[in-house]
């Protein structure tokens, strides 16, 4: 994939920025005045799911002047060049081929596809061992409780999965271990019993510092309880590309599946990372959610940018980002099974695309990923939602909405429907400072009263928002819903001109928290730190006794 030119430097940019700057100037109820079909036609359809982005501050014209920005920035080009297995992460000269972890054929890349049918094979096979009952402890007792060991990438997702398909498990429960703070393994643990237990030690790279110290001190557990160091085969699984590490760490290589470097921790979760899933709702669900995410990676290869979701989802990103100066993006499921996606998306969109130089190099001149953020409806209603309404900030937002609910509790879930349309409504239409007013005057309050009290009441609308429906979460919904995203992540980093496929900025925290682990272990190798640093690790020390 060629360097292509900056966004600013695109023929249709400037163009584009006049359009942004006439639509400031007007509503998006007028443009529903003046355009009433947009209500339908600014909707698509994809793979279950539904996007209305009817309700954004874009028009017609607009829209044109957006694709005709993608197709500068090579959009197309770039699509292709991914579906085809080109080296698309240029900084580390690999692929990045998420898509053949959930294709149904090898789409001419046979090696590879060869390689995840068999890691399918192998998670097909624990989650039938586990399933079944087959798989035992050290004692006998059958596995009941499988805690997953990783963090990023490697926890994020299956966490995400697991927890939005609750509805679809069975009788393996599932827990998930990210943190290095103790507190979280010994949180988890305290309701475990060793002898069911498995714990499924998931990391790529099998270097990172969280995922290695939870699971020494989970092998401890497990020895302490009384199993011996032959036994712990039976109670420990690896996912990695890094089989000497796992031997030295004493998993045997048949109790590892594999992990490539041509997929990145973020995008893993449909591989050998997403095997505490397979085994928390089976085999046939996981398939399902693998042929979910394949349909939209149908979708988006297939469809021209006009009506594709995640180019449209891209689109509307840049849009407020760089044309209206949003630097935030808020996501907001209407549907507590899906209460962690924000935190799966935030990895995603702001790992992948949070940097500042293109594919060349070169520092940019704009801004790149909102800081995204949000939770699962109603609860963000009570909190942050006044800032929506109300705040200086623009927060465009996805509102998520699944139509049915697996509970059997239709009144409530009709309840959650209306908040949830009610707020897209509301994030629109706002309300004058005349009928603010004349709300006031209607409750009884004076003229003078009513003036004072008017301008706080008073709410700008026009806040964009999409909303994206689906029938019901299930397994092909909730795979289509990530593809959607990690599609739409990477429309959006070939339109600022930068790789999402890499993360060097993890790095050097990662180098200067070995040498202050070294300095707070008494090592002086930690070498000298800034004063202030140097001041919180004699706190730290002095807080010891
Ligand atoms: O530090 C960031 C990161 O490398 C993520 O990109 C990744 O998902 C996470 O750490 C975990 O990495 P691993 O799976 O190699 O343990």
């Amino acid at each position: 994939m060629e360097a292509p030119p900056l966004l600013t430097e695109l023929a249709d940019y400037r163009p584009v920025q006049v359009l942004a700057e006439q639509l400031r100037a007007t509503t998006v109820e007028d443009l529903f005045a003046q355009d009433p079909a947009r209500a339908t036609d600014f909707t698509l359809q994809a793979a279950g799911l539904r996007l209305d982005f009817s309700k954004h501050l874009l028009n017609r014209e607009a829209l044109a002047g957006l694709l005709r920005l993608a197709d500068q920035a090579g959009l197309s080009a770039a699509i292709a060049a991914l579906f085809d297995g080109e080296p698309i992460n240029n900084t580390e000269n690999r692929p990045a081929l998420h898509m053949l972890l959930r294709a149904s054929g090898s789409h001419g890349l046979d090696d590879k596809f060869t390689q995840v049918r068999d890691a399918r094979e192998q998670m097909r096979q624990w989650s039938q061992r586990l399933n079944s009952g087959v798989q035992t402890g050290f004692s006998g007792a059958v596995i009941t409780d499988v805690v997953n060991i990783g963090i990023g990438g490697s926890d994020l997702g299956p966490r995400l999965v697991s927890e939005a398909l609750q509805p679809f498990r069975g009788d393996i429960s599932c827990h998930y271990v990210a943190n290095v703070d103790p507190a979280d393994l010994q949180d988890t643990l305290l309701d475990l019993n060793p002898e069911s237990t498995l714990f499924i030690v998931c990391s790529k790279s099998f270097r990172t510092e969280e995922t290695l110290t939870n699971s020494l001190a989970a092998r401890n557990w497990m020895l302490q309880a009384g199993a011996g160091q032959a036994d712990l085969d039976r109670h420990f699984l690896a996912v990695t590309s890094n089989l000497q590490a796992t031997a030295e760490f004493g998993i045997p290589a048949a109790n590892c599946l594999p992990m490539w470097d041509w997929v990145g921790g973020r995008y893993s979760v449909w591989s050998a990372v997403g095997l505490s899933c397979a085994i928390a709702v089976g085999w046939e669900n996981f398939q399902r959610f693998l042929a979910g995410a394949e349909a939209m990676d149908e979708h988006f290869h297939r469809s021209p940018p006009q009506a594709s979701m995640p180019t449209l989802m891209s689109l509307l990103e840049v849009w407020y980002c760089n044309f209206f100066a949003a630097g935030n993006h808020v996501v907001l499921p209407y549907d507590q099974s899906l209460r962690r996606l924000p935190d799966f998306l935030q990895q995603l969109t702001m790992e992948s695309n949070g940097k500042r130089v293109s594919r060349a190099g070169r520092p940019l001149p704009y801004t790149t990923a909102p800081v995204l953020w949000g939770s699962a409806g109603t609860m963000g209603q009570h909190s942050f939602h006044q800032l929506l309404h109300q705040g200086t900030e623009l927060c465009p937002a996805d509102f998520v909405l699944p139509l049915t609910t697996h509970t059997g509790m239709q009144e409530q879930h009709r309840r959650l429907v209306a908040n949830g349309l009610a707020q897209s409504r509301t994030l629109m239409v706002g309300r004058s400072t005349d009928n603010a007013r004349d709300a006031l005057l209607q409750r009884g309050l004076d003229e003078a009263e009513a003036a004072r009290l008017a301008p706080h009441l008073a709410m700008p609308g026009n806040r964009p928002n999409s909303v994206i429906t689906m029938n019901a979460v299930d397994p092909a919904t909730l795979g289509a819903l990530l593809a959607l995203y990690e599609h739409r992540t990477f429309c959006s980093a070939v339109l600022w001109g930068i790789n999402p496929f890499d993360q060097w900025g993890v790095e050097l925290g990662k180098e200067i928290g070995t040498q202050i682990l070294a300095r707070l272990s008494g090592e002086a190798a930690g070498g000298h730190m800034d004063p202030a640093t140097e001041r919180l690790m004699k706190e730290w020390r002095a807080a010891q006794g």
